[in-house]
């Protein structure tokens, strides 16, 4: 009997083909996931990257309640025309600490893993509070709330301790000083600017919405978008390929 026709009878034998099947699937599956269980660490360390300042993970949450995740990814492929547009494709390393992690394929609006920098404070503060000011045609919601919202450090210091507990590396120093850089980063003509920028390197300080008085919504929401995809110094970065 020919190997093609033994092959026959599985063919024949739905019990037969099911298990065996089954079989190829789960030595497949067993090969691809257990070397995964003897890797200390599946994510280069990518110089630059850091854990959120505290003020940049309230804008984060803000960003999630928000839903603007709903039409925005956070993950530049490597693709030719994705690369063009919005700048070096997305590293791991560069969302190791958002939990949780905002990549996807569903832009209605663009991809903003590399927004930081891309417009002045100004540009957002009036975009955040009527899109259609800046770009005429645009489909996205305005939010005006957030500029008329304070945003509070209460539970920041808590929120840290959350993402310390999953993996983050938030040290206790950063953890206790949580309050003090939150209000630095938005305030920091009354902060502790030195501080913050020695436990968040590359942190930006500013009054981002403008207002000196208060501490808003606003005030994290542009500070997180500001920061995005600034870590890497890209003109420097050289893939790991030893691994
Ligand atoms: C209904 C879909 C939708 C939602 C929800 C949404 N956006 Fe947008 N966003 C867009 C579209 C479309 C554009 C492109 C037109 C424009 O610039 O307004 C855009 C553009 C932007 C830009 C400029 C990006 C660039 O590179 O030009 C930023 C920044 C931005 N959105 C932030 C946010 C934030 C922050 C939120 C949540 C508070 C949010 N968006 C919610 C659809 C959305």
């Amino acid at each position: 009997m020919s190997l093609l026709s033994k092959h026959g009878i599985i063919e024949r034998n739905a019990f037969l083909l099911l298990v065996l099947s089954f079989l190829v699937v789960t030595i497949g599956g067993i090969v691809q996931i257990v070397p995964l269980f003897y890797l200390e660490n599946t994510i280069e360390d990518v110089e630059g990257v850091r854990p959120y300042a505290p003020l940049e993970l309230a804008g984060r949450d803000i960003y999630v309640r928000e839903g603007c995740y709903v039409c925005h990814s956070q993950m530049i492929r490597p693709m030719r025309a994705e690369v063009e547009r919005y700048g070096h494709y997305s590293l791991a390393a560069e969302s190791q600490y958002d939990r949780p992690f905002q990549w996807g394929s569903k832009r209605t609006g663009p991809d903003l893993a590399r927004v930081g920098g891309r417009y002045s404070d100004e540009w957002h503060v009036g975009h955040m509070y009527n899109p259609r000011d800046l770009v005429p045609e645009s489909i996205m919601p305005a939010y005006p709330h957030l500029e008329r919202t304070t945003v509070s450090s209460e539970y920041i210091g808590q929120v840290m301790e959350t993402h310390q507990f999953t993996g983050v590396p938030y040290t206790d120093e950063m953890i206790e000083a949580a309050k003090a850089d939150f209000r630095a980063q938005a305030d920091p003509d009354n902060g502790d600017v030195d501080g913050l920028l020695e436990r968040y390197p590359g942190a930006q300080a500013r009054y981002f919405d403008g207002d000196t008085g208060r501490i808003t919504e606003l005030d994290a929401v542009i500070a997180y978008l500001q920061m995005l995809g600034t870590l890497v110094d890209f003109s420097t970065f050289e893939p790991d390929q030893s691994r």
